[in-house]
């Protein structure tokens, strides 16, 4: 069964053989952990990002899909590419966020990486509150985690996020117990 770690730290800075990018549709960098990447990671990405749009997602990368490409200078092989939903008090979007999760884990079985490293999706600038951010990746994670991974890291950049994903994690595993 895939091991899931809850890490409070920068993502840039995971040894793993992938990280995933909270991205937005047009894969040309931004803020948060787009810019941290796209920042500590170099130009080979952009230009990696840039070629994806021209070869294949000319309209952009819709939400809740994900890309793997180069991670540059960064301590990980790959980054994986996706694009969380913008929290909405008047739609539940909840499975366009499961889909992050599901479609990232996709690739990252697709390109050979046996441990994957995933910030917080859509908690930050798209706005999804931070606790049911944490839950829908616990859940997903925890269901559908392919065997060939060994690994699945959720970097949280400050204690807030640490705590949310540790309770939705104990939150998870009791419910599985009680079940
Ligand atoms: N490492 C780990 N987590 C980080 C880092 C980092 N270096 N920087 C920010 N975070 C955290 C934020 O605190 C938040 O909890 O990642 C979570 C996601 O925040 P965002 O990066 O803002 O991503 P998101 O909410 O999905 O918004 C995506 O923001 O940066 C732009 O181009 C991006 O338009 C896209 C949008």
């Amino acid at each position: 069964m895939t091991k899931i770690t809850l890490v409070q730290g920068d993502i840039t800075e995971q040894q793993v053989d992938a990280v995933v990018n909270a991205a937005n549709s047009t894969l040309l960098g931004g803020g948060g952990v787009d810019g941290a990447i796209h920042r500590r990671g170099g130009p080979e990405i952009l230009a990696a990002c840039r070629r994806l749009r021209a070869d294949r997602y000319a309209d952009g990368l819709p939400t809740g899909a994900a890309v793997a490409t180069t991670a540059g200078r960064l301590p990980a092989d790959h980054v994986i590419h996706t694009v969380g939903p913008v929290w909405s008090p008047d739609e539940d979007r909840s499975d366009l966020l499961a889909s992050c999760y599901r479609e990232s884990l996709r690739v990252a079985v697709e390109i050979g990486a046996r441990t994957v490293a995933f910030p917080a999706v859509s908690a930050g600038v798209y706005g999804w509150p931070m606790d049911d951010a944490a839950r829908i990746a616990v859940r997903t994670v925890r269901e559908e985690a392919p065997e060939e991974l060994a690994e699945v890291r959720f970097v949280l950049f400050d204690e807030r996020a640490y705590r949310a994903f540790e309770a939705a994690l104990a939150a998870y595993n009791e419910g599985r117990a009680s079940a």
